[in-house]
């Protein structure tokens, strides 16, 4: 059976196409980059409609396959942001439509999860999701994808960028961040902000800005934000796996990408008799693969959605979905 799934949460339109044997045939991923700013969910919408058609060409040509040989097409449905998860779901509605395939809404959050399992060989993890919009610890127990952990505010990779753009490192300040951060030696002082479960950023951003001010070189302004959220969240994701006697830990999301979080991460699994996994990166970002893969397999499992639920969900929590395909 072959999948098309279609992405469209934030700022990246992907199209990827999976057969049901876990192959990934194609990925195509189209990053939104605002010119200046940040990111506003008309704009990054617009350029969604500019891209699809083409993104969703160029994955079916790179699968070597016509749109013809579609079986299932699949889209996140949520949660994202409104204007950017309609162009998804119009795209998908069509082609359900025009190629007379059925159609799977998909949770995104779960999507991350899924690929990590299908490429990287975990079996049961706890998931450390951690991307611009997003940052949970997800695993599964008693039939559902709970949360037991998240962010209070934002999300910690819409905090780096929002750093980086006022300390002047441009959009995506994730990368940057990083590649000064190892040259900073200097642990400043930010409050380490977990509440229970749970961890916020924005106060933490505040005081990296005042760092700033002050004078600290962003070398080690860099090095201490890392430190001190990258524990935070190490410590949240470490409590989860103690909790639920989860022994496998898998990263996602566009921060997992980070050599220094998954360096911290890996010395606690470890130290814990645990494993980590890390998705490849095409896949730890949003894409299009991933979201196919979760549409395949929910297929399989049995789930049927009609054209009429296929309705956006902004909000769309990881712990709605009942999971059957488990
Ligand atoms: P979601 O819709 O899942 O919330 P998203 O659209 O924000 O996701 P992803 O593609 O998963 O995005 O991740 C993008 C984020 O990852 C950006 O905030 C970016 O700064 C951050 N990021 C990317 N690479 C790194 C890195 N090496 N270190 C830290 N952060 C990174
Ligand atoms: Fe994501």
């Amino acid at each position: 059976m072959i999948t098309l799934g279609i992405e469209g949460t934030a700022h990246t339109l992907g199209a990827g196409v999976v057969d049901s044997d876990k192959n990934i045939l194609s990925n195509v991923i189209d990053m939104f980059v605002p010119a200046e700013g940040g990111l506003h969910p008309s704009e990054a919408a617009n350029h969604h409609s500019d891209v699809v058609s083409s993104v969703i060409m160029t994955a079916a040509e790179e699968a070597g396959i016509s749109l013809r040989e579609v079986d299932l097409v699949s889209f996140s449905m949520g949660p994202g942001l409104g204007p950017c998860l309609r162009v998804a779901a119009t795209a998908a509605r069509s082609l359900s439509s025009r190629l007379g395939i059925p159609i799977m809404g998909v949770n995104h959050c779960i999507a991350h999860i899924e690929i990590g399992n299908a490429t990287t060989g975990c079996g049961d993890p706890a998931l450390l999701y951690a991307s611009g919009g997003n940052t949970q610890v997800i695993a599964y127990s008693d039939g559902r994808y709970r949360i037991f952990g998240e962010t209070q505010d934002v999300g910690i990779g819409n905090m780096l960028d929002k750093l980086g753009r006022e300390l002047g490192l441009g959009f995506y300040a994730g990368p940057a961040i990083e590649k000064l951060a190892r040259d900073g030696d200097k642990l400043l002082d930010l409050p380490y902000s977990v509440k229970g479960m749970d961890v916020a950023f924005s106060g933490i951003m505040t005081a990296a800005l005042m760092l700033k001010k002050k004078g600290h070189r962003l070398e080690d302004i860099a090095y201490s934000i890392q430190e001190t959220t990258f524990a935070m969240l190490t410590e949240v994701t470490e409590r989860a796996m103690a909790h639920i006697g989860k022994d496998e830990v898998l990263l996602g999301g566009g921060v997992a990408q980070n050599k220094r979080l998954q360096e911290m991460v890996r010395i606690m699994a470890e130290d814990r008799g645990a494993k980590m996994f890390v998705p490849d990166r095409r896949l730890c970002v949003d894409n299009g693969a991933m979201i196919a893969w979760l549409g395949n397999i929910m297929y399989n499992s049995g789930i049927r959605m009609d054209i009429r639920d296929t309705a956006v969900r902004q909000r769309f929590r990881t712990d709605e979905v009942e999971v059957t395909w488990r």
